[in-house]
């Protein structure tokens, strides 16, 4: 089956496209490369061992997209990651965000309807449950409302997908709700590429170990949380592009009429700030110095799911460990250190 994957030379999208050319599937991306860079394709096509056919196009401009279905009339299914995802940044540029992951996935779903295309997988994110009174969290848990444009786009692209998929009986659809996928592909061949000074714990952690940017700050170590620093759901992320395949598997058997199925995917456990710098340090032999930083505005102070539904639905659950996942990105990095433009 041929698989549209938006945004499948990002970080996530990269690790799904190898993840469905090992199960078989063959992917085909889009990306503009507003957040990724071109040679990671050449990447994609050694790992899988496959040419994977790849447009530089921009998702909200719908004629080139309806270009790209067009030349290639067996795409099945589409998985949707192309996405602004900076949740300060999304503060600053709210209209670009809006247009941007708004934009996109009009564009997607239109092009699907045109071409008969049935199945969408779609990153949401653990965003859209804000801080939540009970943990952990299910599917079922109520969303908050979105404390940043990011979060709104992700909790309205739910909302449009969901309308869809009711308009549309052939439409099947599933929302992935992320936690925190982190770590690289265990090649140390693709891996996540944030452009300027990390936002993100792992990134940062890894490029500080490198000398790249100053010391970890950890910010905030006076929540009540047992050691004071915030709880996430820290999980691989080439377990998270395994989830997408199973996915597509389901919808591809799925009935008519199903309703937009909303799947959290974590490992399912809290772990903190400082015990994944502890992890870290274990895992790759490092020092990791950190210093103590105020609170960051906006983080929400412990979230964590339940991905019995995961399990349950689609037989996933996740196969390496944070360790596994922070060695990963820390040799990942080193790759990187070492050759700055690789082939
Ligand atoms: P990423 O920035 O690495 O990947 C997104 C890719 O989409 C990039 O290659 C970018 O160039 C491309 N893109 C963006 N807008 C586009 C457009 N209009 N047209 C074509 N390409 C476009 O981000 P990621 O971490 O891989 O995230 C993928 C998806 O998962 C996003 O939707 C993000 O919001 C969501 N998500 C990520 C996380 C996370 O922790 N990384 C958590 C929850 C949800
Ligand atoms: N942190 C630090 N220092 C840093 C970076 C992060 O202490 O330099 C802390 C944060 O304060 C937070 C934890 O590390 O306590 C995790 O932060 P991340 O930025 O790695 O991840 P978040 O959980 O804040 O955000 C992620 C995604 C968002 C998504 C959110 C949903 O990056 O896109 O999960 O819960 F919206």
């Amino acid at each position: 089956m041929d698989v549209l994957v938006t945004g499948g030379l990002g970080y996530i999208g990269s690790h799904t496209v190898v993840a469905l050319a090992e199960a078989g599937y063959s992917p085909i991306i889009v990306d503009n490369l507003c957040n990724s860079q071109a040679w990671i394709h050449a990447r994609l096509e050694q790992l899988a061992g496959q040419a994977i056919p790849f447009y530089r196009v921009d998702c909200t401009d719908r004629l080139a997209l309806a270009q790209v279905f067009e030349q290639h009339p067996n795409v099945q299914a589409v998985v949707h990651f192309a996405a602004l995802k900076a949740v300060g940044e999304s503060t600053r540029h709210p209209l670009e965000y809006y247009q941007n992951n708004l934009g996109s996935l009009l564009a997607v779903l239109q092009a699907m309807q045109q071409q008969h295309v049935g199945i969408l997988v779609f990153s949401s994110s653990a965003t859209v449950y804000g801080e939540p009174e009970k943990l952990p969290v299910t599917e079922t848990t109520p969303l908050q409302a979105p404390t940043s444009p990011y979060g709104a786009t992700k909790a309205m692209a739910e909302r449009i997908i969901a309308d869809a998929v009711q308009a549309n009986p052939q439409l099947r659809a599933m929302a992935l709700r992320y936690f925190n996928p982190v770590g690289a592909h265990p090649s140390a061949r693709i891996g996540e590429l944030p452009q300027g000074t990390p936002n993100n714990l792992v990134p940062y952690m890894t490029q500080a170990t490198r000398g790249v940017v100053p010391d970890l700050k950890i910010f905030g170590h006076d929540y009540a949380t047992p050691d004071g620093t915030p709880l996430r759901d820290y999980f691989h992320v080439v377990d998270l592009a395994c989830a997408h395949v199973l996915a597509i598997d389901y919808l591809a058997k799925a009935r008519e009429g199903l309703p937009l199925q909303f799947v959290n995917v974590g490992a399912g456990t809290p772990v903190s700030v400082l015990q994944v710098v502890e992890t870290f340090r274990q895992a790759t032999g490092q020092p990791l110095p950190y210093r103590f930083a105020p609170r960051r505005a906006g983080d929400v102070e412990a979230i964590w799911c339940d991905a019995t539904l995961a399990k349950n639905l689609l037989g996933w659950q996740p196969e390496y460990t944070l360790a596994d996942a922070l060695l990963h990105a820390w040799k990942w990095e080193q790759t990187l250190g070492e050759q700055e433009i690789p082939a």
